[in-house]
């Protein structure tokens, strides 16, 4: 079996969202923040290990068994993965206070940046037996004053019907289910794709095992991601869940609210069709 035949793992899934991390972003340590505020926070993480080490008199074996998984968790490169579900959701709140426009949610590990550029009305990449029920996504992308955005950019990505991300899992071609959507001079978009499944956390891998260790459930509710921007406005990185999906309401990530979840109405010719409009920020009044 050749390795793009093989079923996709926490390594390749791991190793891939590292090496796309690095390859974007160009963040080192102690970048944009005082010596003072390196240690107030710093010292405030520190104290709450510390705190959990009292309070539940965490053993030596314990410790070193902590200590081989984070040697694990960076080894596999799952700390995009273990990071973006367990801490994103938090920072995602913190940034979004104050805010206007649509709701955002977190970018999660499977950004991948310069997808194929499609004008409107467009499908999504797919692979000619893509499976799964056929989604049409159309609306308007607005101003704060209610004014169109004309030529907006939805870059647009999410898993396919098993759960799996192109980019990240070997066996599906490169830049599927994956685009810039360019939205016409009204602002508007329709965007034809398939409805991805729910996403799983790679069970073979070091996040995975602490998981099961502690008897959680690895799932996040199917979703799309989207990040709509224009010059001129703070872009919204948000996803988009389905009313009724599995794992909504326990959504492992915690990244679910519910202005973001969807209700695509059957049509006669077995699409499902989903009106949504985003509202965007100006930068400068
Ligand atoms: C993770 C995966 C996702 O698809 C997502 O949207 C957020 C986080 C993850 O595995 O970390
Ligand atoms: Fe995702």
């Amino acid at each position: 079996m050749t390795r793009a035949e093989q079923s996709p793992t926490a390594a390749d899934s791991g190793a891939s969202a590292t090496q796309v991390f690095r390859a974007n972003q160009q963040y080192h340590v102690g970048d944009g923040a005082s010596p003072e505020r390196v240690s107030a926070v710093v010292k405030a993480l520190l104290d709450g290990v510390h705190e959990t080490i009292r309070t539940y008199e965490v053993t030596y074996s314990e410790f070193q068994a902590a200590k081989q998984w984070l040697i694990e968790v960076g080894e596999g490169g799952e700390w995009p993965l273990f990071l973006d579900v367990f801490v994103e959701h938090e920072v995602e709140e913190v940034a979004a206070a104050g805010q206007q426009g649509s709701k955002g949610s977190i970018l999660g590990p499977y950004y991948v940046p310069d997808a194929v550029k499609l004008p409107s009305v467009t499908s999504l990449p797919m692979r000619a037996d893509e499976q799964g029920r056929r989604l049409v996504f159309a609306g308007q992308v607005l101003d704060t004053g209610g004014a169109p955005v004309a030529g907006a950019e939805l870059d647009i990505w999410h898993a396919d019907h098993e759960g799996y991300y192109s980019g990240f899992a070997p066996h599906l071609p490169e830049g599927n289910l994956r685009g810039v959507v360019v939205a016409d001079d009204d602002g508007r978009f329709e965007i034809s794709t398939i409805e991805p499944a729910p996403y799983q956390i790679p069970t073979d891998g070091p996040t995975g095992q602490l998981v099961q260790a502690a008897g959680w459930h690895p799932w996040r509710p199917a979703h799309l991601h989207l990040i709509v921007r224009a010059p001129g406005y703070r872009p919204i990185t948000t996803q988009l869940y389905f009313a009724g999906g599995n794992w909504l309401d326990n959504d492992v990530a915690q990244a679910t609210k519910p202005e973001l979840v969807l209700d695509p109405q059957p049509q006669s010719d077995g699409t499902a069709r989903q009106e949504y409009d985003f509202v965007l920020e100006p930068t400068s009044q």
